[in-house]
């Protein structure tokens, strides 16, 4: 019996949704694809989510300019809302495709690159979605400084380790390693939560951090 769908909740959910993508598209925080123009940002949470992590590191540091991307714009504005009641200035809400992300920013410009969370896609005929797919490392060292750092914490013990193995099998170099991040020493500023971090934590799962530096560009 629980598992039968009841059709008034079902439409008052699309509404729901439907109500969120228009404060998306109402929210000076929102941009689609389309609208977006190049300006300098420092760090970039991809798969984002409501991103609400963006929102809390923007809190903490108001030098630095933030962008929370995602393909979802239901749930990109949740922290928009929250972005504008806090009143931040250096944080805005991109949606689109991961695949595409180089045509939202500059080459070599990224001083970070938080990937928080992804799908872990497990069926390998799927692999070429995971976010760290060597696909979207190239893309990540594209836009990355030199010197940037990209950051990836995930509960998924499969997706850590076969995403461990592209890391190096790419070049890059691995700086900081948790199977265990709030149980570890590292940067509080890590230990900021995700949505989904919350949930993961409240049900007793480990989370999996690594920060790695993008390797070297043949000159
Ligand atoms: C499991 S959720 C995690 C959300 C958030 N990072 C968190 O920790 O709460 C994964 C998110 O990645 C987004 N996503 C998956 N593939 C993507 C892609 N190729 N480009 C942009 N976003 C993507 C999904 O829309 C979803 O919101």
């Amino acid at each position: 019996v629980s598992e039968q769908v009841n059709p008034d909740e079902f439409i008052i959910t699309r509404k729901r949704k439907l109500y969120r993508f228009a404060l998306f598209s109402n929210s000076p925080f929102c941009f689609e694809a389309d609208e977006w123009t190049k300006i300098k940002v420092d760090t970039l949470e991809i798969g984002a989510g409501t991103g609400l992590f963006s929102v809390a590191l923007a809190n903490q540091m108001p030098e630095q300019q933030f962008v929370a991307f995602d393909v979802k714009a239901d749930r990109l504005q949740t922290g928009a809302r929250k972005a504008e009641e806090e009143n931040l200035t250096n944080i805005r809400f991109l949606r689109g495709r991961g695949d595409l992300l180089a045509d939202f920013f500059a080459p070599l410009s990224l001083e970070d690159i938080w990937i928080t969370f992804p799908d872990p896609f497990p069926k390998e005929r799927s692999a070429k979605h995971r976010l760290t797919h060597p696909r979207f490392l190239n893309i990540y060292r594209s836009l990355l400084k030199e010197d940037g750092k990209l950051y990836f914490k995930t509960d998924a013990r499969d997706l850590f380790e076969w995403s461990l193995e592209q890391f190096v099998d790419q070049g890059w170099a691995i700086t900081e390693l948790s199977f265990d991040l709030h149980d570890s020493s590292l940067s509080d500023i890590y230990k900021t939560k995700t949505t989904y971090e919350t949930r993961f934590i409240n049900e007793g799962l480990p989370i999996y951090f690594v920060s790695c530096t993008p390797p070297k560009i043949a000159k």
